[in-house]
């Protein structure tokens, strides 16, 4: 595990930088993306990070990481819609976008076409923390291999649904790229911002992994990159600018 620590008014800037160099790569790159407060300022800046190194992703695919089940399809907190909106929409030409299929498959169906996608090798997968210690939305009591499938989706998820991302209604339940997935990922970054994430981020990489906190099991994967910014990163051990 590298643990990186930027300051807050560089951190989007950086990881946007590094992003760009995976999508613009020769051939293109298979690249799983959460959604959330955390990567949109990153997404914002991926075109102006792309057009700097003069690439393109157009030759990239882009996999939606999770997803509500029950939520309409213009819903404001779709995990496709704030994808599309930050991100795929702003690329051009853009890079292929792989949602997942809830509006048109029951949603373990659309959970099994999420995996079938995943299971053909990802490049890099980039996800969040929540609040929680949920990774994706493979939420506390989740196992290390724990597979893609429909989850229930805990009462603070939900809440922050409505009262952060503008659902218009509570969701209950999702669908969730796998933790085993997020492990057989080639490179896995998990990005992290703001002070209300510090305690979390502190018990996920210091104390013993625990489905308590499902995200610590990242820490099994052989090249995980935490890329965090100074307020995320104020109460760990260490916190020295870059870490291996
Ligand atoms: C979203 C996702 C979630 C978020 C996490 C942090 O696709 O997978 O696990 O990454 O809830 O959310 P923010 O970044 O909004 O604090």
């Amino acid at each position: 595990m590298r643990v990186e620590v930027h300051p807050a008014e560089h951190w989007a800037d950086v990881v946007a930088a590094e992003l760009a160099a995976t999508l613009g790569r020769p051939g293109g790159a298979r690249v799983c993306l959460a959604t959330g407060s955390t990567p949109a300022p990153v997404y914002r800046r991926v075109p102006a990070a792309l057009a700097a190194l003069g690439l393109d992703a157009g030759a990239s695919i882009v996999v939606l990481l999770d997803e509500y089940v029950g939520l309409p399809p213009d819903d404001p907190a779709r995990c496709d819609a704030q994808l599309r909106s930050q991100l795929i929409e702003r690329l051009h030409p853009p890079p292929a976008f792989v949602p997942i299929p809830v509006d048109d498959l029951p949603p373990a169906a659309a959970a099994a076409a999420l995996d079938r996608v995943a299971a053909a090798g990802l490049d890099l997968a980039i996800v969040g923390l929540g609040l929680n210690g949920h990774v994706g939305m493979n939420e506390p009591g989740s196992a290390p291999s724990a597979p893609t499938r429909v989850v229930e989706i805990a009462p603070i998820t939900s809440r922050v649904a409505v009262e952060r991302y503008g659902a218009t209604a509570a969701p209950t339940a999702g669908v969730t790229l796998g933790i085993d997935r997020l492990l057989g990922a080639a490179e896995l970054w998990l990005v992290v911002s703001g002070a209300a994430k510090a305690d979390m981020l502190r018990a996920v990489l210091e104390q013993p992994p625990d489905s308590a906190r499902p995200a610590s099991f990242l820490r099994r994967h052989p090249r995980l990159r935490v890329i965090a910014d100074e307020p995320a990163a104020r109460l760990l051990a260490d916190r020295s600018p870059t870490r291996a």
